[in-house]
């Protein structure tokens, strides 16, 4: 347990049967970048069970928040979807992960390609001042299966744009594209389909795809990596390799099987 710290839920969320989201304390030496991810869960029979989670929360909040889904007998989620206000919880103390600004070279606009919880990432990446001061344009895709899942649709289009800080730069800067698969919505299809056949780029007024003006995150499930990986090196995009090799797109597999 030494390298876990025990925390408290301060609240709990659920966005519909599948989704929820939950806030807790954060110690106060945990320090991490936008866009990483920490290992958290609970302690059953006396043992920590944990998965990784993308924090969604920015690293000046005091809070930390997390964005899960509720996987029907799955080992952790099963169990965490029942988290009440004052539940304890384990945070690792060492945040990781690849999504994270600075391994991106410079660029005019920032792709964040989100699949499901694969928001999360981005929720905390859209807080930080930084995002906007590098980048013309940040544009949102947020491809979920039902209108349900399109969780965090008002904090992304009216609290962002309000914040004291970067609401301008978010009112300016920020484009947010839902897009829903299976049900009628404004925006239909999958966010691969929608880049390839340029309704997306009619839609929001912006040129297809270049690499050398654009820059991309991508966090979603395995197969929505593969496919919006194939679909940007088909276009001369490099990736980073490595934590520190900036890239012209990083990428974070959500972590869903919990
Ligand atoms: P679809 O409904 O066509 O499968 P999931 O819940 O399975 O992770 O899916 C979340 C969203 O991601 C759904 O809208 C789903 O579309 C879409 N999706 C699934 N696989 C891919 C893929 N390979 N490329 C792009 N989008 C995908």
């Amino acid at each position: 347990m030494s390298n876990l710290a025990v925390e408290r839920v301060l609240s709990v969320h659920h966005w519909n049967d599948s989704l929820f989201s939950f806030r807790t304390t954060r110690n106060r030496g945990l320090r991490f970048e936008n866009g990483q991810f920490v290992m958290i869960g609970l302690e059953v029979d006396g043992r920590p069970l944990t998965r990784a989670y993308s924090i969604a929360s920015p690293n000046y909040e005091e809070h930390l928040e997390f964005f899960s889904i509720k996987v029907p007998n799955g080992p952790l989620t099963s169990r965490l979807q029942h988290l009440k206000e004052g539940d304890p919880i384990v945070v690792s103390k060492k945040p990781t992960g690849t999504l994270v600004l600075h391994d991106l070279k410079p660029g005019k606009r920032l792709y964040m390609l989100a699949t499901g919880t694969g928001l999360a990432p981005f929720l905390s990446l859209m807080q930080d001042p930084h995002t906007y001061e590098r980048f013309e344009h940040v544009v949102l895709i947020h491809g979920v299966r039902t209108v349900s899942e399109l969780a965090y649709r008002d904090f992304i289009t009216r609290e962002l744009a309000d914040n004291e800080f970067f609401g301008e730069d978010a009112r300016n800067k920020l484009i947010y594209y839902p897009t829903v698969t299976r049900e009628p919505f404004v925006n239909q299809g999958r966010l691969t389909d929608l880049i390839e056949t340029g309704k997306l780029f009619e839609d929001i007024g912006l040129p297809s795809l270049d690499p050398e003006h654009d820059r991309a995150m991508i966090c979603g499930s395995p197969a929505m990596l593969k496919d919006s990986c194939e679909m940007l090196d088909a276009r001369g995009f490099k990736i980073s390799r490595h934590i520190g090799e900036p890239g012209d797109y990083v990428i974070e597999r959500a972590f869903v099987e919990k």
